[in-house]
């Protein structure tokens, strides 16, 4: 675990989830696009990371990665004691099934055609199972995501709502037990009224089922109210991590101005409010760069007002600048 970005790993053995030095890259005619480039991370059970980072910085190659759909260009990443990146194709589905994704739009992560309760019980084994004990399994999942089983179960996807749909989704991953559920901007597409809803029942899940989430987004008042800590990414690299009671206190400049962008009104209290969302970019001028080429040094001196000379040639580390709280840029005292 040498890799300049692992400063901020935690020692505990009993991590559930460990990503060291992450690259994913996809060709692109005669380039590449660099879309992660050294991410590292950790979850300790019943722990929520949240990833912030505007559009294009490589939340949901770097989510996708971790699970292996499809494997990294290069890293690792381990599940408990096992490593993914190192497991042969016949023992990686059970793997897997230990780390479940929730996607932005329910409706396209279902089969139309088959029913709510074939659903969410499609990823699990359940030949040998008597109809009865399948069917009370159904119910009870259904019940623990808020839905009326007697209602949905032989309801067919197009037949539900977003925020319904959504949660058979949820259903259909916990249905698995997994250890790790991986949230890729689970209410995004969803109406404002039912967002919350969601994240109260992501919340409600990850507590009684001890699970680490990680919950990649680009809103940050949501991100900020239902994570542990937060992982700030910019162009495919790490910027800060930091506790989330702690982010107003962020002092590499790209976080900060991401703050600048949260409404006055979305202050630590009523952060949770996600009828209120932000462009996270809206105060960062100028167009992300090319992630086919990216600025050598710091990636985020193109658009950074305290940029200097150094920060063109010298590749800023994550380091610990408050307890908890990693920061790669060479001007931190200056933010
Ligand atoms: N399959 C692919 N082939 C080539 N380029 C890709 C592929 N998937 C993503 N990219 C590129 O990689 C970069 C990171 O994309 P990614 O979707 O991971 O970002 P993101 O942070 O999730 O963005 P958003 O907030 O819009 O979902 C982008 O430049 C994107 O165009
Ligand atoms: S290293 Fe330089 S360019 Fe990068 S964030 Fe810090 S001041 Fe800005
Ligand atoms: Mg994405």
């Amino acid at each position: 675990m040498a890799g300049s970005g692992t400063a901020h790993l935690r020692p505990e053995a009993e991590r559930a989830l460990v990503v060291d030095d992450l690259v994913v890259e996809y060709p692109a005619g005669r380039g590449t696009v660099h879309a992660v480039s050294g991410l590292s991370l950790d979850l300790l059970p019943g722990e929520t990371l949240g990833i912030l980072g505007e559009s294009g910085c490589g939340k949901s190659s770097a989510g996708r990665a971790v699970m292996q759909l499809p494997p990294p260009t290069s890293g690792e990443v381990r599940l408990g004691d096992v490593d993914l990146t190192a497991l042969p194709a016949r023992r990686m589905r059970a793997a897997r099934a230990r780390m479940q994704l929730v996607l932005q739009d329910p409706v396209s992560a279902l089969n139309p055609r088959r029913r709510v309760k074939d659903l969410v019980v499609e990823g699990l084994e359940i030949w040998g199972w008597g109809e009865r004990d399948r069917d009370r399994f159904v119910d009870e999942l259904l019940s623990s995501v808020g839905l009326d089983p007697a209602t949905v179960r032989d309801r067919r996807p197009h037949e539900l709502s977003g925020g319904q749909c959504q949660r058979v989704c949820i259903a259909r991953s916990l249905a698995l037990d997994p250890d790790v559920l991986i949230c890729d901007e689970p209410v995004s597409s969803l109406d404002v009224s039912v967002q919350a809803q969601i994240l109260n029942l992501l919340e409600r899940a990850r507590e009684r089922l001890r699970l680490s989430m990680i919950f990649i987004a680009h809103d940050v008042a949501v991100v900020k109210n239902i994570s542990d800590r937060v992982l700030v990414m910019y162009l495919g690299k790490t910027c800060e991590v930091l506790p989330s009671a702690s982010l107003e206190a962020a002092l590499h400049p790209y976080t900060r101005l991401l703050l600048a962008s949260v409404p006055e009104s979305s202050g630590a209290e009523d952060a949770a409010d996600p009828a209120d969302p932000a462009d996270p970019a809206a105060a960062v001028v100028g167009e992300l760069p090319s992630p086919l080429a990216p600025p050598s040094g710091c990636r985020f001196r193109t658009r950074c007002p305290l940029a200097t000379e150094r920060c063109a040639a010298e590749e800023p580390v994550l380091r610990e600048v408050r307890p908890g709280q990693f920061t790669a840029c060479h001007h931190v005292e200056e933010s």
